[in-house]
């Protein structure tokens, strides 16, 4: 009797410290015991280490979400149900080029021969262009823009408490320092948050992208947290659980879009009003030619005489 209690016993402590080795910070990675080492498939024969104790770079979670995807793979928690926004605006996402410490290489192509330079989030930032493209440097993105809509709460919203509670909540969840969440703005009607993260210029210790990807995935999609514990955060006694997210990226150096994205109604219109400006500007020059002839014409009359 007493040797079984020891055996099952002895098998849950077993049990206990076989899942003591897990990725808390991916929900995808495979871990392996003593030592401890995790890591996730992203591409066919490339595994990426992963240190679970931070938020995972978000080059390599887009590089195995596109791994997976590709595979067919489950990109939600298994017999998660994805929330209404779940298959929208997955149009960002490609496969990129990372830097072995997890930073996007400036230039991206996607695996094709149309190239792009990107920012340290991985977005976009100047035209398509081809292979030849030059890249200098990966821009910092010092400011994101986060516009979160809240599902409608039970009791209205204090205001004022807002800034405090989404600070503590973005600091206990993404371990991102309080003090960079610059400024938050609340419109109870649209129940709409705005929340400016922002770092100094310069500043390379912490990194906008991360967090900003981990609060679009939690409040899009599921949490890429082992806990699928939600991002709700507490104002007052009321859990904001939020239902939308829009980031917007600022960079340290402005992107270089050109007129390449104007629709052609726009192009139109600056070409016919540039057109007008041209010819009225010749007639006023031809208009003040002939007058200044006539001027001429007129002191010569005058010293003849
Ligand atoms: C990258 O390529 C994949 C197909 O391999 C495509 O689904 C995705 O839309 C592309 N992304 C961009 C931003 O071009």
């Amino acid at each position: 009797m007493n040797l079984w209690i020891v055996l099952v016993l002895a098998a849950l402590a077993a049990g206990a410290s076989a899942q003591s080795c897990t990725c808390d910070t991916l929900k995808w990675a495979v871990c392996e015991e003593s030592p401890c080492k995790c890591e996730i498939s992203v591409a066919a024969n490339e595994k990426q280490q992963l240190t679970c104790s931070e938020l995972i770079p978000k080059c390599f979670l887009m590089k195995a979400e596109m791994y997976r995807a590709k595979k067919g793979l489950e990109t939600r928690t298994i017999g998660g149900k994805p929330v209404e926004d779940a298959f929208v605006d997955n149009d960002g996402i490609y496969d990129p080029d990372c830097e072995n410490d997890g930073k996007f290489k400036a230039k991206q192509c996607n695996n094709t021969e149309e190239c792009w330079c990107v920012n340290s989030a991985g977005v976009r930032r100047t035209d398509k262009g081809d292979k030849n493209l030059k890249c200098e440097k990966l821009v910092e993105t010092y400011w994101v823009r986060l516009q979160l809509t809240h599902k409608p709460a039970k009791a209205d919203v204090d205001a004022s408490k807002l800034k405090v509670a989404i600070a503590e909540a973005i600091n206990k969840r993404y371990k991102f320092n309080k003090d960079l969440v610059d400024n938050v703005e609340y419109d109870p009607k649209a129940r709409l948050i705005v929340v400016d993260v922002k770092k100094q210029k310069g500043e390379r210790q912490t990194d906008l992208a991360n967090m900003a990807y981990y609060m679009e995935k939690d409040v899009k999609v599921l949490p890429l947290f082992k806990s699928q514990e939600k991002f709700e955060p507490t104002v007052g006694s009321e859990k904001l659980e939020m239902e939308k997210i829009l980031v917007y990226y600022v960079d340290e150096e402005a992107p270089t879009f050109t007129m390449k994205n104007l629709s052609g109604g726009i192009i139109a219109v600056i070409v016919v009003v540039v057109l007008a400006v041209v010819a009225g500007l010749l007639v006023l020059f031809f208009a003040r030619k002939r007058s200044q002839r006539y001027n001429k014409a007129q002191q010569r009359e005058m010293e003849a005489m």
